[in-house]
């Protein structure tokens, strides 16, 4: 059996870090370590994505999130894991 683990692509380029994407990154790990992400969820950092007027950008699902936050990244995770 095959177990499923959400990859989450974080830019830390550097109009992305200038947005707070290194924060973003540290509050995810956070997040992983609780119910119902915890070990079901795999964070990669990547170099620039080419969407800079819109840092932060997070690839989710093979779906680009733009100027995007913690509550969105996490609000699509948890749906995905229900
Ligand atoms: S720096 Fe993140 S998309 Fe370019």
């Amino acid at each position: 059996m095959r177990h499923k683990r959400e990859l989450i692509f974080v830019c830390t380029g550097s109009d992305c870090k200038k947005a707070g994407a290194k924060g973003l990154c540290k509050e995810l790990k956070e997040s992983f370590k609780k119910s119902p992400m915890k070990g079901n969820c795999k964070l990669i950092q990547t170099k620039c994505l080419d969407h800079c007027k819109s840092a932060p950008v997070v690839i989710l699902d093979d779906h680009f999130y733009k100027k995007t936050n913690l509550d969105q990244i996490l609000n699509e995770l948890e749906k995905k894991l229900k």
